[in-house]
């Protein structure tokens, strides 16, 4: 109702504004909002990260009752002290989602000890597709930021169950995969973090493909930096990044890091910035890759995936994301 006066009287009428009428509570209907399916760990530092960074307004969506609202309160109490006025709210219902721009879904079982994200399979398959049908009942045209695990297969299942374009559903790891790298190569040399840049291409789990080539610290390479040994034990130990992680928790996965790195995501759809990075996204013959999500550099801004980056890949890299991508090909094809 206050909606339809608004679009009537127009959104900049004086009084709409004075009186803080619009799409949100503070006078102004700019504020995005962008839905967090999965109140576990990874949902909720995402909701954080989101709300600290002033990106958007959040909802948090989750089957346990309590948990997505608690969360979300929690949250919100934390605004007055962390200087955030988004509105994190939780819910159960999917409606909650409705008017969403951006849905990024976490839902899944996490790993434990001993496990690979390919184990995770039966379980979060099921998961994502009822995440799936309350997201095509109530937002059908939002962006999807898959966060699930195993990655490239979820994503793909989100994208076939959504009816979108491609370039609209994509997944978060390369992100990760990137920052973990850089954060061991500046482990390495003593160096900030902040000026190392990282590419690692391929599916999110053994077989993602760190690329030295391309990795740098302030421009150079660092093929000349780092003897070709210590590169190949820090992209193992990217490789092994997750599983290092679960073995110290015991029980479940990482969580800030991949959360950092899909907010990073959403930055980039948000504020439109049009950033280059990895993400698993639709190929359609690149690569020479086709009906297969994997991680590849994309330029992601407002649109989704609005460019997919073809690097002169070396025969050995191109061979290496070739066979990730296998990986996953044959994981979908056992699921059709
Ligand atoms: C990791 C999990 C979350 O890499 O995929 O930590």
């Amino acid at each position: 109702m206050i909606l339809k006066i608004d679009v009537e009287q127009g959104a900049s009428s004086p009084f709409f504004v004075a009186a803080g009428f619009g799409g949100s509570e503070r006078g102004t209907d700019m504020q995005k909002k962008v839905t967090v399916v999965g109140a576990g760990n990874v949902g909720a530092a995402c909701a954080q990260y989101l709300a600290e960074g002033n990106l958007s307004d959040v909802v948090l969506i989750d089957v346990i009752e309590g948990l997505p609202q608690g969360k979300a309160l929690d949250l919100t109490q934390a605004g007055p002290i962390r200087g955030y006025d988004a509105k994190v709210t939780g819910s159960n219902d999917y409606a909650a989602a409705a008017g969403s721009s951006l849905v990024i879904i976490t839902a899944g079982i996490a790993r434990k000890p001993g496990m690979s994200r390919e184990d995770l399979l039966n379980t979060n398959i099921q998961i994502m597709d009822a995440v799936m049908a309350g997201i095509k009942a109530h937002c059908p045209n939002a962006m999807l930021l898959v966060v699930s695990n195993p990655l490239d297969v979820m994503t793909y299942r989100a994208w076939k169950k959504s009816g979108l374009p491609p370039h609209m559903v994509f997944g978060q790891a390369g992100v990760l995969d990137s920052t973990r790298f850089r954060t061991f190569v500046a482990m390495e040399l003593g160096c900030a973090m902040t000026e190392t840049q990282a590419m690692v291409l391929g599916g999110h789990g053994d077989s993602m493909v760190p690329l030295p080539r391309y990795t740098t610290v302030s421009g150079i390479p660092i093929t000349e930096l780092l003897s070709k040994e210590r590169i190949e034990a820090i992209a193992q130990r990217t490789r092994d990044g997750g599983a290092e992680i679960v073995r110290l928790l015991k029980s479940g996965s990482a969580y800030y890091a991949p959360a950092a790195s899909t907010v990073a995501m959403a930055d980039a759809i948000l504020n439109d910035r049009k950033t280059i990075l990895a993400a698993s996204a639709y190929l359609s013959g690149q690569y020479g890759l086709k009906d297969v999500y994997i991680g590849v550099p994309v330029t992601l801004g407002a649109g989704g995936v609005e460019k997919i980056h073809e690097l002169k890949l070396d025969k050995p890299e191109l061979e290496a994301l070739q066979k990730s991508a296998s990986v996953y090909k044959e994981i979908i094809a056992s699921l059709s």
